[in-house]
């Protein structure tokens, strides 16, 4: 049995880091377990021009503890009226991806796409200016069953996005179902799909064990056995448009435990140990190193990581709680025994 996994230092390609205390709370993890990370842009208010990213990207640096090595990759927050020339601006303070929520998708989307093709002048700007596009591929047609949401979107936004735009460079965040995996997998080089730990690791009944359980609920909600089975064959493909974003969201416990709980699981704290986790069940621990660190950067063509960083099999507790500003946040398998650990 293999007792140590060392790899390139990996990249986080779909994380929140909130703002202020929150921010100053959760980054250290992050900062801990990889080298750089596309940070989301859906505060209140949203990161919608290059001004604000260059801020928001301040704000991080500012709250990195002193020895971390760490790089935030800034997003722009997509909107009916996000002008053409913000992406040049953009592209030119450093951001290099746009991402598109559709209005009412989830946490703190109000703000987003109404019909995408407000945005057409916009996404042939960044289509020109190589932004990539990071999509929350959910419908939000109250008509369309919750967990059929990404199935529909492929039909409904996918589909005609890259008949348009075929040369925009589409990321297809945190996929859940078999469609999109098969989506994404039959489409050309301009396409790819980002996976978290959770949606690796569960499928739809860790929702309901014993109970309502809320630390378990985030956006795109989880799926049946049969998608997580066909997410899994996509990483154990070892296909490169196939790449690691946790989609770590952090909540304060009080506001997951309530009777409206948001969107989110805060995987930072053990998100390389829990993948380790999901790819040492399918046998595919040989797949995790090019899943987390090659195929992100050279999908955004950017420079893979010079550093290494080692996972050893050993057993530790993730905490049950964490400090979170004036409140407590629990993570992802908080109280929990894993058998991976980054050292
Ligand atoms: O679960 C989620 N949480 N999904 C999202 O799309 C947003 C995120 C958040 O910001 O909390
Ligand atoms: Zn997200």
């Amino acid at each position: 049995m293999q007792d140590t996994l060392t790899l390139t230092r990996p990249d986080d390609w779909h994380l929140h880091l909130r703002d202020g205390a929150a921010l100053a709370a959760v980054l250290p993890f992050t900062a801990r377990q990889f080298a750089r990370a596309i940070v989301m842009p859906n505060l209140r208010p949203p990161v919608t021009t290059a001004v604000q990213a260059q801020a928001y990207r301040e704000r991080i640096l500012a709250a990195l503890p002193a020895d971390a090595d760490f790089e935030p990759l800034m997003t722009l927050y997509l909107t009916d009226n996000t002008l053409p020339r913000e992406i040049g601006a953009a592209r030119a303070a450093g951001v290099v991806a746009v991402k598109l929520y559709p209005a009412g998708a989830t946490t703190n989307s109000d703000a987003g796409v109404t019909d995408i093709r407000k945005t057409y002048a916009t996404l042939e700007a960044m289509q020109r200016e190589g932004l990539l596009l990071l999509v929350h591929g959910e419908v939000t047609d109250g008509e369309i069953d919750v967990f059929d949401r990404e199935a529909v979107f492929i039909e409904r936004v996918m589909q005609p996005l890259r008949r348009d735009f075929p040369e925009l460079k589409v990321v297809f965040e945190h996929i859940t179902t078999q469609e999109a995996a098969q989506y994404v997998a039959a489409s050309d080089r301009f396409t790819a799909a980002t996976l978290t730990p959770q949606h690796l690791l569960y499928n739809r009944n860790a929702l309901f064990t014993g109970g309502l359980r809320p630390h378990y609920y985030c956006l795109p909600v989880l799926k049946r056995e049969q998608h997580r089975q066909a997410l899994l064959r996509a990483v154990a493909s070892g296909s490169p448009k196939f790449f690691l974003g946790t989609d770590s969201a952090p909540h304060a416990a009080v506001l997951k435990e309530a009777s409206v709980c948001g969107a989110g699981c805060f995987s930072a704290p053990a998100a390389l140990e829990l993948y380790a986790e999901a790819f040492e069940a399918i046998g595919a621990l040989d797949k995790l190193e090019a899943f987390a660190s090659h195929h992100g950067p050279d999908f955004y063509g950017l420079p893979r990581n010079s550093g290494r960083v080692t996972l050893q099999r050993a057993p530790w507790q993730v905490p049950e709680t964490l400090p979170f500003g004036d409140a407590l946040i629990k993570p992802l398998r908080g109280g929990d025994t894993l058998n991976w650990k980054l050292l």
